[in-house]
């Protein structure tokens, strides 16, 4: 992908589905006995890999007019596959599904591309076996390709875990719907619950606040019609961009701001950006609003790590604005973001600085010394195969004083195919 500057932004942009939402949208149709119609779903790769491992463990989903329906028959209506369950780049989908799939009664295999093949699986791993669970994984139970094997019925337990993870926490909770007795998770910070609302929303046994989940099996799920909203995390670039950029305004209609995941925005806010919050509303369970943002002096300040599993999506592009800030942003704890789709900390300072942005990380810290005239330098920047870190860099290059040549760019698609076009459209 190339970028080249531009002056301003302005208009309406059009943001995809929530990716968490619409993977847990077609995850928990699926366990439910109902036909569920799923509005606005996101069809990236991530979450259309979901949907194929679905249709390979048996599940009928059929797409119309840009919605899906899944047929959710119930777990018990589940078939044992005939062929490895492939998630591609999607850490949620073998996260949650290692779950549900701990308590399906036959045997299968989960794994992925390089990158998630390389990532933590001991955390969903152990905590699976210690209900009960027959689950193996590469490099002494760590990593993926994982092995799940037909096992006894599960066991619900309480667990206090030392990582604040939803994915972590959505893979033991979905476990816990199908166990023996109560399953709880206490985790250090609060990570975002669109599993627990979900949950409640067809009227399962859920209780959650904070840090704190717990789930009694037994409920039968009603399953309910969903409206995915807008992805917060991929409006978060088109935010950053008309904050950076002088004369722009944008506007973001139905965009999900779940209180979990819309901690950036408060940020940005302390940060000084012009960001005005509207039309705020309730739908399955979920906070939706529209979003109007335009250009910003921001100034750095230092986040601390309770709010990091809040924006663990959206660092890459908060450190864009800090690096146009005036002072210092600094960014603790946020050792989390090495386990990424590729590490973040490392990508985000190692190609932010071949820009000109003065980034340094040391150990899980980044600062950032801001400069409000800063011209990022053009040239080549890699960007892992790490959709954010592609997107990221692009906005960064649209203030360039050259052309940003974003490598393996097509990553871009496992979260928001279009994104090119939509900011092509939004450019003055
Ligand atoms: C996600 C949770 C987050 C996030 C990821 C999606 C989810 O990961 O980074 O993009 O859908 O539950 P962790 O909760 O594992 O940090």
């Amino acid at each position: 992908m190339e970028i080249n500057t531009v002056n301003s932004i302005r208009g309406k942009a059009n943001i995809p589905g929530d990716k968490s939402i619409s993977h847990r949208s077609a995850i928990i149709s699926s366990l439910t006995e109902n036909s569920v119609a799923i509005k606005n779903f996101l069809f990236s790769e991530d979450c259309m890999n979901t949907l194929e491992v679905l249709r390979k463990l048996g599940v009928s989903i059929e797409k119309i007019n840009g919605s899906i329906i899944v047929h959710g028959k119930g777990i018990k209506k589940y078939r044992e596959p005939e062929d490895i369950l492939y998630v591609g780049n999607s850490g949620t989908t073998i996260r949650l599904l290692s779950g549900v799939l701990c308590a399906s009664g036959f045997n299968s295999i989960l794994s992925g591309d390089s990158s998630i093949n390389k990532r933590p699986m001991g955390r969903i791993i152990q905590p699976l076996r210690e209900m009960g669970a027959k689950i193996f994984g590469r490099d002494n139970d760590t990593r993926a390709p994982i092995i799940i094997l037909k096992g006894e019925k599960l066991k619900g337990k309480k667990f206090v875990i030392d990582i604040s993870s939803a994915q972590v926490k959505s893979c033991i909770a979905l476990a816990g719907l199908f166990a023996e007795g109560a399953t709880e998770i206490i985790q250090p910070e609060v990570s975002r619950d669109h599993t627990e609302r979900m949950l409640e929303f067809f009227n399962a046994e859920i209780e959650y606040d904070g840090k704190y989940t717990r789930i009694v099996p037994g409920k039968k799920l009603e399953g309910r019609n969903i409206f995915i909203p807008g992805d917060i995390s991929s409006a978060a670039y088109f935010v950053v961009a008309s904050l950076i950029l002088k004369k722009s305004r944008l506007v973001l209609k139905d965009i999900g701001i779940n209180p979990t995941r819309s901690h950036f925005l408060d940020i940005l806010m302390k940060m000084g950006a012009n960001i005005e919050i509207k039309n705020r509303r309730i739908m399955n369970n979920e906070e939706i609003a529209d979003i109007e943002s335009s250009s910003s002096f921001l100034k750095g300040l230092k986040i601390e790590k309770c709010h990091i599993p809040n924006i663990i999506d959206e660092i890459p592009v908060l450190c864009v604005a800090a690096a146009f800030a005036s002072g210092e942003t600094v960014i603790e704890g946020a050792g989390e973001l090495r386990f990424k789709e590729s590490d973040r900390l490392n990508s985000i300072t190692s190609q932010f600085r071949k820009a000109g942005v003065e980034v340094y990380e040391s150990g899980d810290c980044l600062n950032i010394n801001g400069n409000s005239k800063l011209k990022p330098e053009g040239g080549r920047f890699e960007s892992f195969g790490d959709h954010r870190i592609a997107m990221s860099l692009a906005i960064l290059g649209l203030k360039s004083s050259g052309t940003f040549r974003i490598m393996n760019s097509e990553c871009i698609d496992t979260s928001f195919p279009g994104f090119k076009y939509e900011l092509k459209n939004l450019v003055h």
